[in-house]
């Protein structure tokens, strides 16, 4: 499972990335706006920080409006995602990127129909929002495993990015269910490291070697 981080904090990043578990960036407008740094600025900074994927969302609504923005952000390195919203605009903006040779992150999925119109789209990663989904009383990790499903009957070579996630469980049930990736804020990724059993091993460990008077 390839992990993303979903995030405009470039310290955040840098972090992330020296740990070597990070393979790629997603942001989208809010997380821009609480980042309070300029958008394409903020895009080139991760973009230039990271080897893998890095989304940028477009913001108009129609199709043309959204090539002519996708055309500035994917100027701006090879691996810039175009992150496109799952409408009718968006998919035709998303068959329009992949065919030419451009990725393509289909966002605000919240059913098992909508992403299979963004598979056949040839959408590069769709991302159903499980917490979101969580939230208004669905089951969002049901929703996965439908998708799951669903791609796995036909081939669809579409990633199933798992996004809006809320808590370590997510993280795991995911990857329980085989989705290709997921995305979730730093503050989350640091979370799957911890457990008190490791934490409290280590200190018990640290008492009894400095017992021993040794050294290494
Ligand atoms: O980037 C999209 C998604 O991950 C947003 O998450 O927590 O705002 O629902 P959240």
């Amino acid at each position: 499972m390839k992990f993303f981080a979903d995030t405009a904090e470039i310290a955040e990043i840098r972090d992330l990335a020296a740990t070597g578990l990070l393979d790629g960036v997603t942001t989208n407008p809010s997380l821009v706006h609480k980042s309070g740094r300029n958008f394409l600025e903020v895009v080139r900074e991760i973009a230039d920080l990271v080897e893998g994927p890095v989304s940028a969302e477009v913001v108009a609504i129609d199709y043309d409006e959204m090539m002519r923005e996708a055309d500035v952000l994917r100027a701006i390195g090879d691996n810039i995602t175009i992150k496109v919203p799952l409408t009718p605009d968006g998919l035709k903006a998303c068959k329009a990127l992949t065919e030419g040779g451009t990725m393509v992150n289909v966002t605000l999925c919240f059913s098992a129909a909508q992403a299979l119109l963004a598979a056949k789209a040839g959408a590069t990663f769709i991302s159903p929002f499980v917490g979101r989904h969580d939230d208004v009383g669905f089951d969002g990790m049901a929703l996965i495993a439908d998708i799951r499903l669903i791609y796995d009957n036909y081939d669809f070579a579409t990633q199933i990015l798992v996004a809006s996630v809320r808590h370590p469980m997510h993280v795991v049930e995911a990857a329980k269910i085989g989705a290709d990736v997921m995305t979730a804020p730093p503050k989350i990724i640091h979370q799957l490291f911890k457990h008190p059993l490791t934490d409290a091993g280590i200190a018990s460990f640290l008492k009894d070697w400095e017992a021993t008077g040794q050294k290494i």
